[in-house]
């Protein structure tokens, strides 16, 4: 299993390229599912679960090409991908797939849409909470489909196809709402999805569905309209700026000071965390085609923070800012009320030398003045990451164990960092 060393101490200058967004990335390609046309995705990010991904879709039948290079294509410009589901052939999605990406349950909604049944094992995917599926099966149901639980999978089935429906979530949710945007494209009539997700890339999946001839309204508002359309087409599309990714990188140069240029992003799409960085003692200055993010001499302040759905604190932040919070100077509280047991860093945070209690929900940070490497495990994509920013500023040492975390959903990470300044280099095997 890959290691990532770390010796920490260096600032971060320079600049660094943001990949598209892996959270778009695959709502995007299980779309091509609607339709027998080719939808075509660029700046698609290279990484395990987008591999994994095409290994699921292969299964149901989807055939996918990527582009040669292009003179002008440098390794951080992302891949042009072809995704063709002429014909599904088979509209199960077994355990041993969807167990190892719980974003791989959301075919469920294409393949009711087109095909008027799936089977789906009920997902896997990080150990961060339990993560329920309540909200698919109600909300497919609203637009007239049965839906069984036998075995470990769902029996979905809407004999003569789905029919609009009005459907208010009762919690928000990013992967129901994709579904639900999915499955009434294709369903006869208008539904109305009240108390939607409005994250970015429920937007981008929206105008990605247009494209191929959706008629989809109010993506990124709580009330989002679709008109059921008989068929889908082909598009060509691209893949928004991942937004985690760029609020990683950014919480990584306010940790260990420096001035770094995010390119290929939009501060846009971060705004409340941009602040709370800007409170820690973070200059974020949005420029064309990226951010710029400065920290010289200033300490890192202490500040509160409470995780919400978009267009709060994104959750996938929340381990990455405790780990800036960890040398700040005084108490900070983080708040988590996305995912339930998303503290998996904290322990891992302490091998470090930081000063964290937990109670229930809430994170207590106080700010210490040195951080010592050691040795430390990755538990899921977004903890994983907080321990790489704790490494860049931890005394000696630090190997991150488990890297294949960070595989999931960042990448080129080493070089991106190494191309700023930092000391960190993969150990293989
Ligand atoms: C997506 C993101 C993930 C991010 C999360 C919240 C992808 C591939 N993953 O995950 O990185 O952390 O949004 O921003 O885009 N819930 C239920 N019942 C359901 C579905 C969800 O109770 O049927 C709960 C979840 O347990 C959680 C909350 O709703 O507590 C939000 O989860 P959700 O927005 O669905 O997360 P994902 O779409 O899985």
């Amino acid at each position: 299993m890959d290691r990532i060393r770390i010796k920490g101490g260096n600032t971060l200058n320079g600049t660094i390229p943001i990949s598209g967004a892996k959270n778009a990335a695959l709502p995007l390609m299980i779309a091509s599912l609607l339709t027998d046309d080719t939808l075509t995705l660029e700046n698609v990010p290279h990484l395990a679960d987008v591999e994994q991904l095409i290994r699921i879709l292969g299964n149901h039948g989807v055939d996918y090409t990527v582009s040669g290079k292009r003179l002008s294509s440098t390794p951080a410009s992302g891949r042009t991908i072809h995704f063709t589901a002429r014909t599904i052939i088979d509209t199960t999605a077994p355990y041993e797939l969807v167990s190892k990406m719980r974003a791989s349950f959301w075919v469920i909604g294409p393949l009711l849409a087109r095909m008027h049944k799936a089977k789906v094992s009920l997902p896997g995917g990080c150990a961060i909470g339990t993560r329920p599926v309540d909200l698919f099966i109600d909300g497919l149901r609203a637009l007239g489909a049965t839906m069984e639980i036998e075995a470990g999978y769902i029996i979905a089935e809407a004999k003569g196809g789905l029919v609009g429906n009005r459907y208010v979530f009762p919690k928000v949710s990013v992967g129901a709402t994709h579904v639900m945007m999915m499955a009434a494209s294709l369903a006869k009539g208008e539904t109305v999805i009240e108390n939607a997700a409005r994250e970015p890339e429920v937007v981008d999946l929206a105008t990605c569905l247009n494209a191929m001839g959706a008629k989809i309204s109010g993506a990124g508002t709580p009330t989002i309209t679709i008109q059921g359309v008989t068929a889908l087409s082909g598009a060509r599309h691209r893949v928004l700026p991942d937004r985690i990714e760029t609020g990683t990188y950014a919480m990584a140069v306010a940790m260990t000071g420096g001035d770094v240029v995010l390119e290929q992003t939009s501060a846009d799409l971060l705004t409340s965390a941009f602040n709370v960085l800007r409170e820690a003692g973070a200059e974020v200055t949005p420029v064309p085609n990226g951010v710029r993010i400065v920290r010289n001499g200033g300490g890192i302040h202490p500040v509160d923070v409470v995780t919400d759905p978009f267009p709060g604190f994104p959750t996938d932040l929340q381990a990455q800012f405790m780990a800036l919070m960890t040398m700040a100077s005084g108490v900070s509280h983080i708040t988590e009320t996305i995912f339930e047991n998303r503290f998996m860093h904290v322990q891992e945070l302490a091998r470090l030398g930081a000063k964290i209690q937990l109670s229930g929900q809430v994170a207590r940070v106080e700010g210490v003045s040195r951080l010592a490497g050691a040795q430390v495990m990755a538990t899921d994509l977004r903890a994983s990451v907080s321990l790489v920013i704790a490494g860049l500023v931890a005394e000696g040492e630090t190997t991150v164990n488990r890297v294949y975390h960070l595989d999931r959903g960042f990448e080129r990470l080493e070089e991106k960092l190494v191309a700023c300044g930092a000391e960190v280099e993969r150990i293989s095997g």
